[in-house]
Parts: structure tokens; C-alpha cells; sequence
């Protein structure tokens, strides 16, 4: 059985033809209907959502297919101290996928190494998004008729949006994109995002100007400041509302532009944007239910295993990353991948200076 932890366990190829998919499924919805019946979806979401939660439970809907899960762990097991192996077991156990969101990075490997189904990763604390990106690419499959080619503007918090570090890991395998990253220096995009980068040889830049990057750009991708990862108030305070597109800064944008964003919106989009053609998130958030589809179909479909871990288990070495599941679920094996004297951690992704 396969899972979807990260879009990197997949060759581009099987990215293309989910997304293909989920342009047949948009445009021949009816050829689709009943395609999961008799199905079970669990969804785990231990951490708020509303989009990608009602969006894969109207993909299995619409497909046919019945759900169970929690959108509250305060009203599962958990709340009693259920550990997440367990509550992993029992609920794959009645289901022929799991979706699962948590707030710690690392979870949806974690829980996959239980499941008795595949495992969907909807989003596990600031590290992974691949829905997101999935449904991210069938928008520009359908609005910009590419992935490639295409100058792409973040902007917003681009250190803690899981949303952007998994959209930029996979545009960079189409060719010719140029990122252009806009945020304040603190929350700049990590490291080991512009890393990836520049080992497929993309070309991009950090910026502090929205107005000044908006004439070059053929798609903005806003995020909201991820007020819940700071360590206090008064640093999100600091950073909140630097960033706000409103109808005169887009007025300087090509007239081709699409403004795309994750949502939730909070302040960085006035509302008067909304009317622009050029303002597609909210036709993005409906692209992510067919794309939602197309994966569940290739998921529940697919029989084929996966070795999730692949690395050393070094029993005396600690992830260093306090958002790390490892810290949390004790019995996690201490799995890292070696290179040289560094270790990355197999459920996080953090290096490690051994
Ligand atoms: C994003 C997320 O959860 O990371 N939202 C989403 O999936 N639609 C972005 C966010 O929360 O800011």
C-alpha cells in the first residue's frame, strides 16, 4: 500500500497524471460518480482546518464514498491520552484511506508507519502541504495552461507556510520558473527550501517590496502571518499587516496575473480584490476538490508498497527540531538518513551536525 507523506516519494510523472486526472474529473464529473462507493474515508484532523477537510470529504462524497474521523481530537481518544500509533491503527483499521493533519512535523509519516490504509498527509505542522501543492498545480494547469515557465511571487510568511515550502519543491522540477520571494527578514524562506532551488538550477531572489515585484509577476501566491507558530504575541504582532495586497498595488500587475492563496485570509488581501478576474482563490479552493478526488481514486487504487523509512536508526541522537512527532510519540524509531557528519531526521526533515 502506498501513502502520500511527500510529493518527493513520487516521480513527477505520477504528479502529472493526478493532476490530469483531476482536470477529466472537473470537466466529466459524471463519468466519476460512484467511483469510491462502498468506500470508507477517516480523516484525523487534529489540528483546525476548514478547506482541506470539507474538501476531501466532499471529494469522497462526490465519489461515492462515506466518512468517519474527528475534527476535534478534545472529543476523541486523544483527550484520554490515546498515543497517535494507536488511534492510527484502530481508525485505518475501518478505513480504506486516512487523511490526517496535525500540528506536529512528522505525524503523517509517523501514522503511516501504523496504518492498515493509505495515509493522506494533509498538512503536518510548518513542514508539508502536498494537497495543497497538488491542488495549487491543477489551478495553474487550468488557469495558466503551464507549470512551466512561470515567474512566481511568495509572498507573506514564507518561513512558517508549509504551503509555500511544498510549491516551491515542486515547480522546481518543471522548467524554467523564477521565484521571488517577498517577506520581511524575518520570515524569509528556510535554508533548505533555496537549497532545493538552486540544485535544479532555478533561478530566484528575496525581496522586501510587494509593489515593486507585482509588474514582473504571472502568478502571486499570498499567505497569511501563521499567528499559531509564533513564540509570542508580540512577534506576530510585529509582522502582521507588513504585507497587504489591495486594489492599487494589484493595478500595477500584468494583466494576466493570477493571485492565488491557501486561505485562510486574514488581513494581507482587502477584500475589494476579491471582484478583480485576477483574484482566483476562491476558484482554487474548488480545483482542490477535484484534484482531492483524483488522489483518493489513485490511492485507494494503488496496491504497490512503500518503504517509509529508509535511513539508520541511531538510538542516541535526538532531533533537534522541537516540532519534531519523535518528541512527542516516544516509541518512534530514531531514524535518520547519514551523509558525511549530518543526519536528517526521517519524520522532519531537520539536519542534524552529528
Ligand atoms: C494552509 C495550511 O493549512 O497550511 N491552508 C490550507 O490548507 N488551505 C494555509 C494556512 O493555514 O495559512
Amino acid at each position: 500500500m502506498q501513502h502520500l507523506i511527500d510529493l518527493d516519494d513520487y516521480p513527477v510523472s505520477w504528479w502529472n497524471r493526478v493532476i490530469a486526472l483531476g482536470k477529466d474529473i472537473y470537466t466529466n464529473p459524471g463519468r466519476y460518480k460512484g467511483a469510491c462507493s462502498g468506500k470508507v474515508m477517516g480523516t484525523l484532523f487534529y489540528e483546525p482546518s476548514t478547506r482541506t477537510q470539507m474538501s476531501f470529504q466532499t471529494a469522497m462524497l462526490r465519489l461515492g464514498g462515506s466518512l468517519i474521523g474527528f475534527d476535534n481530537p478534545a472529543t476523541s481518544s486523544v483527550s484520554k491520552g490515546e498515543n497517535l500509533k494507536d488511534t492510527t491503527k484502530i481508525v485505518s483499521g475501518y478505513s480504506d484511506v486516512l487523511v490526517i493533519r496535525h500540528p506536529l512535523e512528522g505525524a503523517a509519516k509517523a501514522a503511516a508507519l501504523t496504518a492498515e490504509c493509505p495515509v493522506i498527509n494533509a498538512g503536518d505542522g510548518g513542514h508539508l502541504h502536498p494537497t495543497q501543492t497538488l491542488t495549487d498545480m491543477l489551478t495553474l494547469t487550468m488557469e495558466k495552461g503551464r507549470l512551466s515557465g512561470l515567474t512566481i511571487g511568495m509572498c507573506g510568511d514564507l518561513l512558517n507556510g508549509r504551503t509555500v515550502h511544498s510549491l516551491c519543491k515542486a515547480l522546481s522540477c518543471y522548467p524554467d520558473n523564477k521565484f521571488i520571494f517577498i517577506s520581511t527578514p524575518e520570515l524569509m524562506v528556510p535554508q533548505y527550501v533555496k537549497d532545493i532551488l538552486s540544485s535544479h538550477g532555478c533561478e530566484y531572489k528575496e525581496v522586501s517590496s510587494l509593489e515593486e515585484t507585482i509588474p514582473e509577476l504571472d502568478v502571486l501566491y499570498m499567505t497569511r502571518i501563521q499567528s499559531e507558530r509564533f513564540a509570542s504575541v508580540e512577534e506576530y504582532e510585529a509582522q502582521k499587516n507588513v504585507y497587504v495586497l489591495d486594489r492599487k498595488k494589484l493595478n500595477l500587475g500584468k494583466s494576466d496575473l493570477i493571485v492565488l492563496h491557501p486561505l485562510p485570509r486574514v488581513d494581507e488581501i482587502t477584500m475589494d480584490v476579491d471582484e478583480d478576474s485576477r483574484a482566483l482563490y476562491f476558484k482554487q479552493t474548488k480545483y482542490g476538490v477535484y484534484v482531492r478526488m483524483a488522489l483518493v481514486l489513485t490511492m485507494i487504487e494503488n496496491k504497490d508498497t512503500v518503504q517509509l523509512l529508509k535511513g539508520d536508526i541511531l538510538n542516541s541522537t535526538k532531533c533537534t527540531n522541537p516540532r519534531c512527532i519523535t518528541h512527542a510519540e516516544k516509541y518512534l524509531p530514531k531514524s535518520f538518513i547519514k551523509s558525511g557528519d549530518i543526519a536528517e531526521c526521517e519524520f522532519c526533515d531537520e539536519r542534524i551536525l552529528l
